[in-house]
């Protein structure tokens, strides 16, 4: 292996093929400008609250879900990862992706 091989392979982000910037700005999910064309507030909420109810093999967490899930370590155990007036911030964020 070169120098230059052993040095990429240490270096997570020169690993990731290139992308075109204007098709893609998200690494893992489409992008989210103009998502509150395509959803309602509530569907946003609900996307954000608990995206698996909509996609059950969902990568994306459930930000505002707290049973169902297994192995939570105990300090985060009965606490969503965001609370109510977080979750409410994101979706009034989310409704203004026109
Ligand atoms: C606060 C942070 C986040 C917000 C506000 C958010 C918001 C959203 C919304 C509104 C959608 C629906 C868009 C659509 O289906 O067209 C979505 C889809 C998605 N999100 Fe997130 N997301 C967040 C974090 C994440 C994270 C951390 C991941 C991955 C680890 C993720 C992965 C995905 C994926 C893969 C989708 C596509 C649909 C699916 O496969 O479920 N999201 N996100």
């Amino acid at each position: 292996m070169t120098r230059e091989n052993s040095n990429k392979l240490s270096r997570p982000s020169a690993s990731v093929p290139p992308r075109s910037r204007r098709s893609r700005n998200s690494t893992v999910s489409q992008p989210l400008g103009g998502v509150a064309r395509t959803f309602s507030v509530a569907q946003l909420r609900l996307r954000v609250v608990d995206n698996m109810r909509v996609k059950p093999a969902t990568i994306m967490p459930s930000y505002y879900r707290i049973e169902g899930f297994d192995q939570v370590a105990g300090a985060y155990r009965g606490k969503p990862i965001l609370d109510a007036e977080q979750i409410e911030d994101i979706v009034a964020y989310l409704a203004t992706l026109r």
